[in-house]
């Protein structure tokens, strides 16, 4: 695989399942993500950019701070799907392939994307190069190495779980994803040549009615294939979707490192 293009990414691109998929990540996460962008000042007159912006929750935040005077725009392969409101503007751009603006942008974001690309180095360099001189670049990526279980009724249910886990790392990577690039974020910033760089690592629970779950338990429905491919059996995956349903079951979620870089000042 060369390019992560429109054709070819690790989910289904089923309409319904990539909006149910962003709706969980804008619950599960916004909260993280928005608390870390505040902490940048981002305000009045600001240009943003958010590449690969999914449901476009944190674009809509964002263009409540920046319009009238400021502007965000909201990026993805997939047309943008956004409320019309002052200073949000949505543009289908592939950041593998497509160039951005140089030095135009205050404020550059990109939640869980790059992880999905295996060209990620040379689009994180674009991302920095689109940074005015002074301007944040916040990166949010898992790291879905520690994902244990807590909570679980007996050793078979614990067993398939982490079956589940392993078969999940083994169908993402199949497809050019890095399931653990938040723990290399930092690094990849300030090797792109980005200052004060910034990471913090944030963890939640996963307990029936948490997004985060219900987020997992979507990616048994949208990988159910490559999970197959991946050793799992038809009934381990039935198994894996009861044990979510489970009001008992706990678990940690992933790590989600929140990354901010600076592009040095002239
Ligand atoms: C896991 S979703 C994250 C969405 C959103 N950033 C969030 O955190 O809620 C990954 C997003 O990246 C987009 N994407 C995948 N490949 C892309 C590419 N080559 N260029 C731009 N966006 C891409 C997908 O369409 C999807 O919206």
């Amino acid at each position: 695989m060369d390019v992560n293009t429109a054709a070819d990414y690790a989910f289904a691109r089923d309409g319904g399942a990539a909006a149910r998929r962003h709706a969980l990540l804008a619950e599960a996460y916004d909260p993280v993500t928005l608390d870390r962008l505040a902490e940048t000042g981002v305000g009045s007159g600001w240009q943003c950019l958010e590449v690969g912006a999914g449901a476009g929750t944190v674009s809509v935040w964002l263009a409540e701070r920046v319009a009238p005077s400021g502007e965000v725009l909201a990026t993805d392969v997939r047309r943008p799907v956004l409320p019309r409101m002052p200073g949000l503007r949505g543009q289908v751009h592939d950041a593998v392939t497509d160039p951005l603006p140089e030095a135009a942008f205050d404020l550059v974001v990109a939640r869980l994307v790059l992880r999905h690309l295996p060209q990620r180095a040379q689009v994180l360099d674009g991302l920095v190069r689109a940074l005015k001189p002074g301007g944040w670049l916040q990166i949010d990526e898992f790291d879905t190495s520690y994902e244990p279980p807590l909570l679980v009724d007996d050793a078979a249910d614990r067993r398939v779980f982490e079956s589940f886990l392993a078969a999940k790392d083994i169908a993402m990577r199949a497809r050019g994803v890095d399931p653990s690039f938040g723990r290399h974020a930092a690094g990849a910033m300030r090797d792109a040549g980005l200052v004060e760089v910034d990471p913090r690592p944030r963890v939640q629970l996963r307990h029936p009615g948490s997004a985060d779950l219900a987020l997992l338990a979507e990616n048994v429905t949208d990988m159910r294939d490559s999970l197959r491919e991946a050793g799992m059996s038809e009934h381990e995956l039935d198994r894996v979707r009861d044990l979510f349903a489970a009001p008992g079951f706990r678990a940690c979620s992933s790590l989600l490192y929140s990354v901010h870089g600076r592009k040095a000042a002239r």
